[in-house]
């Protein structure tokens, strides 16, 4: 292979900067280097790549930035953090602001998810309840749950506890044993409910595997049930209605724990700062990452319950650690002070109040492409969607192909196999609404 190289026109002088070295995470990496797409600005509802062109943000980044790019508040709150106290060890001392940002998101959840356990990613959140969900039942004595159920098509993150709940064939194939083990349900993509906007009637059943798997496993072996309220990385998976609530039905029948993995859908995605507010089913843990700092910082949140909380204190003696957990940059000074920033705005600006009202026109405009004979099916809740291409006989190939039109056609957002998810910042206005589907369909007509 020759040696990968760029040159940023970003300047006004431009320079080279060597691709080689960089091995980088989720990508083609030998495609990309032969032919790269850089992005060198953000703002608002905007990048800017390196030759000065602007592209719309149908994604939100990575469906972080739900208040747009280039928040200067969170810059600002951020800046002043690290000069004030730029890092404190999480264990066994505390800063004020990670305390303000528990008390802040423990208003934002349900029920009484109001216990808050701090990492760096949602791949750690999830992690994080997994062993949460493990060290509950040792302190309740029933040390013999250690099962985990999640369903196929599920994303959970990349470590090992995460991987084992995906349900993605690419994120587990290479990685071997030495997964907890994990049990999965089936997906809700049924074709009864295909170009159905919102929940779709039927398949509410499919909650019933997990009845399937406590008569398989038996309830006394069984950790929690880990789901996407809407699966995020597959596509925009809308749960059928009635479903969540049948998964709840039987998590408390049977004493497992309902988890939600929230980190796609939390902090107004959904219209509702959380999935289980806005489908009406509260979980025993939510985990949640991406907006909770509009992406400017890593983060990665589990709200639990107060019950599971007190168990797991209650049965450590006293003076000693309660959980043997956490991370060297759990609640760091200035992730705290970029959630605290960017709950400011979400209240301030009402974006999740915003996010709803556009939601109809948002989820009208993607629906409009269905006449278009590469569409296979078109999915949507709130203001996250995704579209289907039919496969072109290598899956993967036309998604990707897909992805780079639309940024050399101005506009960016994230494929997963042949499904494109669109998932537009909260602050978006109908205009834009209107740019992101005009482009999708050139793009989608050219296909
Ligand atoms: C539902 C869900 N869980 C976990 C993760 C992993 O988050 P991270 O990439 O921050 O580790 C993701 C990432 O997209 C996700 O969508």
């Amino acid at each position: 292979m020759g040696h990968a190289e760029f040159t940023l026109r970003d300047k006004v002088e431009a320079r080279r900067i060597s691709l080689e070295e960089l091995w980088m995470p989720f990508t083609p990496n030998r495609e990309f280097k032969a032919d790269p797409r850089m992005i060198v600005r953000a703002e608002g509802m905007y990048y800017w790549n390196d030759r000065g062109e602007k592209v719309i943000d149908a994604s939100s980044g990575l469906f972080c930035c739900a208040a747009g790019h280039g928040r200067k508040e969170i810059a600002e709150a951020v800046g002043r953090q690290l000069t004030e106290l730029d890092y404190a060890a999480p264990f066994m001392r505390g800063h004020p602001k990670q305390f303000e940002l528990a008390s802040r998101i423990a208003e934002l959840t349900p029920g009484d998810l109001n216990r808050i356990f701090f990492g760096n990613s949602g791949s750690e959140a999830v992690e994080s309840a997994m062993k949460i969900a493990l060290a509950y039942h040792q302190a309740r004595g029933q040390g013999g749950r250690t099962i985990f159920v999640s369903r196929e098509r599920a994303y959970h993150g990349v470590n090992f506890g995460g991987v084992a709940l995906s349900g993605l064939v690419n994120n587990r194939r290479k990685f071997g044993p030495g997964l907890p083990a994990a049990a999965h349900m089936r997906h809700t993509h049924i074709k009864e409910n295909f170009f159905v906007p919102g929940q779709g009637e039927h398949g509410a059943e499919l909650a019933d595997d997990l009845q399937r798997m406590v008569n398989l496993f038996g309830a006394e072996n069984i950790a929690a049930c880990f789901v996407e309220p809407i699966g995020g990385s597959a596509g925009a998976l809308v749960p059928p209605k009635g479903y969540l609530n049948r998964l709840r039905e039987i998590c408390d029948q049977h004493g497992i724990l309902l988890v939600f993995d929230e980190v796609i859908t939390g902090y107004g995605r959904t219209g509702q700062a959380f999935a289980a507010q806005s489908f009406g089913v509260t979980p025993d843990m939510i985990t949640m990452a991406k907006a909770i700092t509009n992406g400017a910082q890593p983060m990665g949140v589990v709200a639990v319950s107060e019950r599971i909380h007190d168990t797991v204190m209650a049965a450590a003696p006293e003076g000693a650690v309660e959980f043997f957990h956490g991370y060297t940059y759990s609640g760091h000074p200035a992730a705290c002070a970029a959630g605290l920033a960017t709950l400011d705005i979400y209240k301030r600006d009402g974006l999740f109040e915003r996010g709803r009202a556009l939601s109809p026109y948002f989820l009208e405009g993607l629906f409009s492409l269905k006449d278009l004979p590469v569409v296979t099916d078109i999915r949507g809740y709130g203001m996250l969607g995704a579209i289907d291409v039919a496969s072109d006989g290598v899956p993967g190939r036309r998604g990707n192909l897909f992805q780079k039109k639309l940024f050399d056609n101005g506009l960016n957002l994230k494929t997963t196999g042949d499904v494109a998810i669109v998932a537009p910042p909260l602050i978006a206005e109908k205009s834009h609404v209107d740019t992101i589907v005009d482009i999708l369909r050139r793009t989608l007509a050219a296909l």
